[in-house]
């Protein structure tokens, strides 16, 4: 076992036991999850163990840093967990203007229980929503726009961990101020490796030349005329193991990243184009489609 992947897996236990029970406490006052996922990487962001924390309650899925993410390709996941069961929006969380848009994907996901409610006779009850989902997908900055904009916070509830309030976001919707944190699941190296490109796990994973120069190979496969238009080299390389280590090589040169001596400095130009691609610099690009 590589020994970041041994940090991780002991990283996990005590942190996320206790964050995972946590979230099974706050289940029992909530209506609906409402579960971020990173628009680029839907599906290694995504943490399957909510399935069974959430239980039979009611699902919304938000792809949030849309804004990063391929238009088509996010289109595309959109339909992919509709038809999986979930109420999908694709969002930005750091413009709050997404709130209505929220806001109808909760009273749409919990339509059963509002009728439910409504023929015994309870009227204006608001739906309780929690936000869950992997470290730096978005929860605080959606917590954050929305409680900006919402119209008051209220107090403890019964059954809720003392400490924790309810942000009203309308006269339909409260939403618990604390998110559930879940780790990401690294079920193979694809997912981790996609995890680590756009920067989720930046302090247990180092960016590597490595995990640069497959980046560079997914880039010019999967968005040709990407990686030149945006550094001006030559993509097309032969095919093979070299390839990425060449594409790596060949922006070095052009970007003026070399040692004393004239040598690539390989580890500069890695982490450059890593930053570029999560700065959005080589474009909106989306690491994963739905199978
Ligand atoms: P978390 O609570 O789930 O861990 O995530 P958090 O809100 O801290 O967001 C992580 C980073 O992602 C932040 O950037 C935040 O600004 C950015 N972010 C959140 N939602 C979106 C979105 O929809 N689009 C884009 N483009 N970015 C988003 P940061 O660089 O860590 O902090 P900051 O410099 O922005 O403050």
């Amino acid at each position: 076992m590589s020994d970041t992947k041994e940090k991780i897996i002991n990283w996990y236990p005590g942190h996320m036991a206790k964050a995972r029970r946590q979230m099974q406490e706050d289940m029992k006052v909530i209506d609906v999850v409402v579960e971020l996922v990173d628009a680029r990487i839907p599906y290694s962001s995504k943490n399957p163990d909510v399935d069974a924390i959430a239980g039979g309650k009611s699902r919304v899925l938000l792809l949030n840093k849309a804004d990063m993410a391929d238009p088509a390709v996010t289109a595309l996941w959109k339909a992919h967990y509709e038809s999986k069961g979930f109420v999908v929006a694709a969002i930005d969380a750091r413009v709050g203007n997404g709130l209505k848009t929220v806001s109808e994907c909760i009273t749409t996901a919990c339509k059963e229980k509002i009728e439910r409610d409504r023929s015994r006779g309870i009227l204006n009850r608001p739906l309780r929503a929690m936000i869950v989902g992997i470290p730096n997908v978005g929860k605080s900055t959606f917590i954050n726009s929305f409680a900006g904009k919402a119209v008051a916070k209220t107090g403890n509830k019964p059954g809720v961990t003392k400490g924790r309030q309810w942000i009203r976001l309308n006269k339909q919707v409260e939403l618990l101020d604390t998110p559930g944190i879940l780790w990401p699941k690294f079920e193979s190296a694809e997912v981790g490796r996609r995890i680590a490109w756009i920067g989720s796990v930046n302090d247990q994973i180092l960016i590597t030349t490595e995990m640069a120069e497959q980046l560079l190979v997914f880039l010019t496969d999967t968005y040709p005329g990407a990686v030149s238009g945006y550094y001006g080299i030559d993509e097309a390389a032969e095919d093979g193991p070299e390839r990425g280590a060449e594409l790596l090589a060949r922006i070095a040169a052009r970007r003026g990243c070399l040692r004393k001596g004239g040598e690539p400095d390989l580890e500069r130009a890695a982490s450059m184009v890593t930053d570029d691609f999560r700065s959005v610099r080589i474009g909106r690009i989306s690491l994963e489609r739905p199978q």
